[in-house]
């Protein structure tokens, strides 16, 4: 015969106080307790039947966003069938929402322990001779309802779906880029940019439902997420008006993302952030030093006076001749060169503020003297040593602030953190420092939605959620993301 299962009513009490004494010995529970607390609204109880004979159940205390699983029993005659496993499966999808779940269980008791584990709860801690009878410790275990979003990324051009679990599990990240038609033009041109944007859009988002297996959003997704900024108008409008669209079709809070935010918490991918931590972000638009005091807070402490270090690697790649963007290729050939040239980096008034407009003149005016001389330039060289005199001036920064400021962690995101030598050098800093490195894996570092994702999901959990009215906002910073 099968099982069904359902909420218990009042008249079950009888049953469920069967159970009971059937499962433990001695019984702790009473047919008056169990009366009671079907009639006490926090309480609810969900039992397993065959026929009409009760064969287990699960018993919660609910408070505003979490529960507490306060027993689980299944009769003797009907163990080893999946029965408990499918009790708190099925009682769950009754009990959304709720944020997290927990229970208590004995420390020897591992049978139990496996089946939790198994259901995605997690050690959480210890309590000390928390049962009597035989006097044992209790094991503190805790399940987080996930959350699924769907992320939108149309900034500059790259057109982005994600499907982002929990803020660090890909379920899909789908990425078209424009580079090729943009290359030659040797930058970004707005007007084609968003052109590509609409028309890739919906091929995009079709992709990445499909790849997380997303068909019914409304039930299987909790939230939508875009980006409004900063970047292109036209590009941006795009992710925006899409997400927003979706979220309004399917009837989803939306969350309007930042994609410098999205750039850091990327870094979640690789592993959790430790607050307080300070984060180096670099990327082809923005180069900026940024205290990172709890989740979702993020203050500028320094910043590009002038050009970004991408937009710096980008404009003297240009120079000599390669293809936008160049960060990449630059870096390759920066192996077979030598560092022989010394090329100044400006000094900045600003503590903790970069400046990169300079450098690219420095190599502009090499390049010229070396050619009025007649002298053959080694190109590998130019570029080996222009990288080392960028990444020695984003170095020099970081190491002051984590001189100066008290954090746990360095997170490193952005499209220049694919920068090997970078990456590097922070591991030497970090380490003297005796602070933890967290840098974005480099497949996330360039722009893509999942990232937008990662941000998305801190967004949720700080209860940030949009209007449907929100504009793009082409040159937003972090100031939005700061509160006392
Ligand atoms: N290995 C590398 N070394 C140095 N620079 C790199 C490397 N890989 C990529 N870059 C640079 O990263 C930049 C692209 O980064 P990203 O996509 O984050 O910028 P963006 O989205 O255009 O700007 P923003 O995020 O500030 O709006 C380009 O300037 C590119 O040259
Ligand atoms: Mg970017």
């Amino acid at each position: 015969m099968t099982i069904q299962f359902k909420w218990a009513e009042f008249f079950d009490a009888q049953d469920i106080y069967e159970i009971t004494d059937n499962a433990f010995i001695p019984n702790p529970y009473s047919l008056a307790q169990i009366e009671n607390e079907l009639k006490n609204p926090n309480y609810r109880y969900f039992i397993a039947l065959e026929g009409k004979r009760v064969v287990g159940f699960v018993s919660y205390i609910q408070s505003i966003d979490t529960l507490d699983l306060t027993e689980l029993a299944v009769h003797t005659d009907y163990q080893r069938r999946g029965i408990a496993q499918n009790l708190i499966q099925k009682s769950l999808e009754f009990l959304k929402p709720f944020e997290a779940l927990y229970l208590e269980v004995r420390s020897s008791n591992f049978k139990a322990i496996n089946l939790y584990t198994k259901l995605g709860f997690k050690k959480l801690n210890m309590r000390k001779n928390y049962y009597s009878n035989p006097e044992e410790d209790a094991i503190v275990m805790e399940l987080k309802k996930d959350v699924v979003i769907i992320s939108f990324e149309s900034s500059a051009d790259e057109t982005s779906v994600a499907v982002v679990k929990n803020g660090n599990q890909i379920l899909s990240n789908i990425v078209a880029t424009q580079i090729n038609s943009h290359q030659r033009f040797g930058g970004i041109v707005p007007e084609v940019a968003s052109r590509h944007h609409l028309e890739w859009i919906n091929i995009v988002l079709n992709q990445a439902l499909k790849e997380a297996n997303i068909t019914n959003p409304h039930e299987q997704l909790d939230a939508v997420a875009a980006t409004y900024g900063p970047g292109l108008v036209g590009s941006l409008l795009v992710g925006l008006m899409a997400g927003k669209t979706f979220a309004q079709i399917n009837d989803l809070p939306f969350i309007g993302v930042n994609h410098l935010a999205g750039h850091l918490l990327a870094a979640n991918f690789n592993r959790g952030i430790i607050y307080p931590a300070m984060a180096l972000m670099v990327s082809g638009g923005h180069t900026e030093l940024v205290l990172m005091e709890k989740p979702g807070n993020f203050k500028i402490i320094g910043e590009t006076l002038d050009d970004a270090a991408g937009e710096a690697f980008d404009k003297v790649g240009r120079v000599l001749g390669l293809n936008y963007p160049a960060g990449k290729e630059m870096q390759e050939l920066s192996k077979l060169g030598t560092v022989n040239i010394d090329f100044p980096i400006a000094k900045t008034t600003g503590t903790y503020d970069f400046s990169f407009s300079g450098i690219k003149s420095a190599v502009i005016n090499y390049l010229h003297h070396e050619e009025q001389l007649g002298n053959s330039v080694n190109k590998n060289d130019v570029i080996a040593s222009f990288q080392k005199a960028v990444v020695d001036a984003l170095i020099q920064k970081t190491d002051l602030a984590l001189s100066n400021y008290d954090v746990k962690m360095l997170v490193l995101g952005g499209g220049v953190a694919a920068n090997e030598m970078l990456r590097n050098k922070l591991e030497e800093i970090t380490s003297k420092h005796k602070i933890e490195l967290n840098m974005v894996p480099i497949r996330f570092s360039g722009d893509n939605a999942a990232m937008i994702g990662a941000a998305g999901y801190q967004y949720f959990i700080d209860d940030k959620f949009s209007d449907l009215s929100l504009d793009t906002k082409p040159n937003l910073d972090f100031e939005s993301l700061v509160d006392d």
